[in-house]
C-alpha cells in the first residue's frame, strides 16, 4: 500500500567504470522503474571531500557521474536525483545526529579502524593522517539516509556496517526525541556479480584495473585487448572458470550468448577472437548511451538544471522535516511556546480540524490555523470514519510529517512548514 523509499548515494571521487555500471548503475535504474517505490539517488559530494582534495577532480567527477546516470536511462522525473551539497539541511542533520552518536560507535567503523591498524603496523601515531572527516563519515551517511526516511538502501557489502550504524543512530535519536526516523535496511543485490577488472581482481579504482564506462570506442577496444588471459594457444580448450574475459562477457550477454561462448571456450577459441567478441558485445550496449553521455558532458548547464530541480524536490521534504527536527531537539521558535500557553487559556486561538459533509454526499475535512486560514483541504471520503482516521493520524503524527503528508491524498496543501507548526501548537495545547 504505502510506498517504499529507496535511497542511495554515489561518491563523486572518480570516473564511472564498467564495474560501477554492472554493479550499481544498471540495477539501480532498473529498480527505479518498479511500481510502488520512491527512489532517491544522489551525488555524495560532501563524502568526496573526505578522500579528494583536488577541487577540479570533484567537479569533473560530479559532472561525469551525473551525465552517466542520465545517459544510462535514469529518469529525473521519476526519481529524485540531486546533489548532496545542494541540500544544506543534510549537514545540519549531521550535527543533530553527531550529538546522539556514541564516539565508541565511530571508533569501531571499519574504514577508520583500517587506517588506525595501518598506522599501528607502521609504528606511527594511530591517528596519523586520519581526518575527523573520515572519522565522522558514518554520521554524514546516516544523515543522508535518515533525512528522507529511506526504508531500503542498496549498497555493496562494504557498506553494510554503515547502514547498521545509521540504524543505531536513528534509534538513539528516536529514543531521546520521539519517533522521527524510520530504521533503514541495507539491500544487497545477491544476483549482481562483481565485475573483474583488467588484471582479474575486482574492478576497482584502488587496483587501477578499471575500464571507464564511456571510454571512446577505440580506447575501449584497446583496454579489452589488455585483459589478462592465460597463455593457451588458439585451438587449445580454455577454462571459463576464473576467466575475467568470460565473466565480463556474462555480465553483458544473454544466457544463450553466454552458452555459446562457453562452447567456443571448449572448442579452443583464440583469445584475440574472444576479446573482439567481448568488445563488440559491450559496445553494442554502451554505444547509444555513450552518445547521450557525450552530449550531456558538453552541456553541463543541462545537468546543472536537472540537479537543481532535483534539489528543489529533495528540499521540499528536507526543509520542513528539519523544521520538525529542530523543534524536536529544542531549537524552537520562541513564539510556539507562547502560543501553546495562550492556547490553554483560549481554545479559540488554536488551529483546528473541521469535518463536514458536502452536497455530493461525501465527507471531507479541512485544517485551518488559528486565524481560520486554510492549511489543508482533504479529498472526498466515503465515510466520516475514514476522514476521522486520517485526522487522527495527523494529530498523533506518528512518523515524520512530510512522508505522512505525501501518503495522504489531499486536494490542497499550503506550506508544509505552516502545517507542521500548527500541528505542534495543537499538540502543545493538549498536554
Ligand atoms: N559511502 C557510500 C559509498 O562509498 C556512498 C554513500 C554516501 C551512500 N551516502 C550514502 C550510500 C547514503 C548509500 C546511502 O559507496
Amino acid at each position: 500500500m504505502s510506498t517504499v523509499r529507496v535511497l542511495t548515494g554515489i561518491t563523486t571521487s572518480g570516473t564511472p567504470h564498467l564495474g560501477n555500471y554492472v554493479g550499481a548503475i544498471r540495477p539501480a535504474i532498473a529498480a527505479s522503474r518498479a511500481a510502488g517505490v520512491q527512489s532517491y539517488y544522489f551525488l555524495a559530494d560532501y563524502h568526496a571531500l573526505i578522500k579528494v582534495d583536488e577541487p577540479a577532480r570533484i567537479q569533473r567527477s560530479t559532472l561525469e557521474i551525473a551525465a552517466s546516470w542520465i545517459a544510462c536511462g535514469l529518469d529525473p522525473e521519476r526519481v529524485t536525483f540531486y546533489r548532496q551539497s545542494d541540500v544544506p539541511e543534510i549537514p545540519e542533520l549531521t550535527w543533530f545526529l553527531t550529538c546522539v552518536c556514541g564516539k565508541g560507535l565511530l571508533n569501531r567503523a571499519h574504514a577508520y579502524k583500517a587506517s588506525v591498524d595501518k598506522n599501528n603496523a607502521a609504528g606511527v601515531d594511530p591517528d596519523a593522517d586520519v581526518t575527523a572527516g573520515l572519522f565522522m563519515y558514518p554520521v554524514l551517511m546516516a544523515a543522508d539516509i535518515l533525512m528522507f526516511n529511506a526504508h531500503r538502501v542498496p549498497v555493496g557489502r562494504d557498506q553494510i556496517q554503515h547502514i547498521e550504524m545509521a540504524r543505531d543512530i536513528a534509534a538513539s535519536f528516536n529514543h531521546l526525541y520521539g519517533e522521527h526516523f524510520v530504521l533503514p535496511e541495507a539491500q544487497i543485490e545477491e544476483s549482481v556479480a562483481t565485475l573483474p577488472g583488467l588484471d582479474g581482481r575486482k574492478m576497482s579504482k584502488s587496483y587501477d584495473n578499471t575500464i571507464p564506462l564511456f571510454a571512446p570506442r577505440e580506447q575501449l577496444r584497446k583496454l579489452i585487448t589488455g585483459i589478462k588471459t592465460d597463455s593457451r594457444a588458439p585451438g587449445e580448450p580454455k577454462d571459463t572458470e576464473g576467466s575475467a574475459l568470460f565473466q565480463i562477457y556474462q555480465a553483458f550477454a544473454t544466457p544463450e550468448e553466454t552458452a555459446k561462448l562457453r562452447q567456443a571456450y571448449a572448442d579452443g577459441i583464440a583469445w584475440a577472437e574472444a576479446k573482439t567478441n567481448l568488445f563488440e558485445r559491450i559496445d553494442q550496449e554502451i554505444a547509444p548511451k555513450r552518445e547521450a553521455y557525450e552530449t550531456l558532458i558538453s552541456h553541463p548547464e543541462r545537468l546543472e538544471e536537472m540537479l537543481k530541480a532535483g534539489a528543489a524536490r529533495a528540499r521540499a521534504i528536507a526543509t520542513p522535516f528539519t523544521t520538525q527536527l529542530r523543534h524536536a531537539v529544542g531549537l524552537r521558535d520562541l513564539r510556539a511556546q507562547a502560543g501553546a500557553q495562550a492556547g490553554k487559556k483560549d481554545r479559540t486561538a488554536l488551529p483546528s480540524f473541521k469535518q463536514y459533509r458536502e452536497s455530493d454526499g461525501k465527507f471531507y475535512f479541512k485544517f485551518v490555523d488559528a486565524q481560520g486560514r486554510l492549511l489543508l483541504q482533504s479529498k472526498a471520503y466515503d465515510s466520516p470514519k475514514e476522514a476521522g482516521q486520517v485526522i487522527k493520524q495527523l494529530q498523533e503524527q506518528t512518523g515524520p510529517l512530510p512522508p505522512l503528508l505525501q501518503e495522504i491524498p489531499l486536494q490542497q496543501l499550503s506550506n508544509v512548514d505552516e502545517v507542521y507548526s500548527a500541528l505542534q501548537l495543537l499538540l502543545a495545547a493538549k498536554d
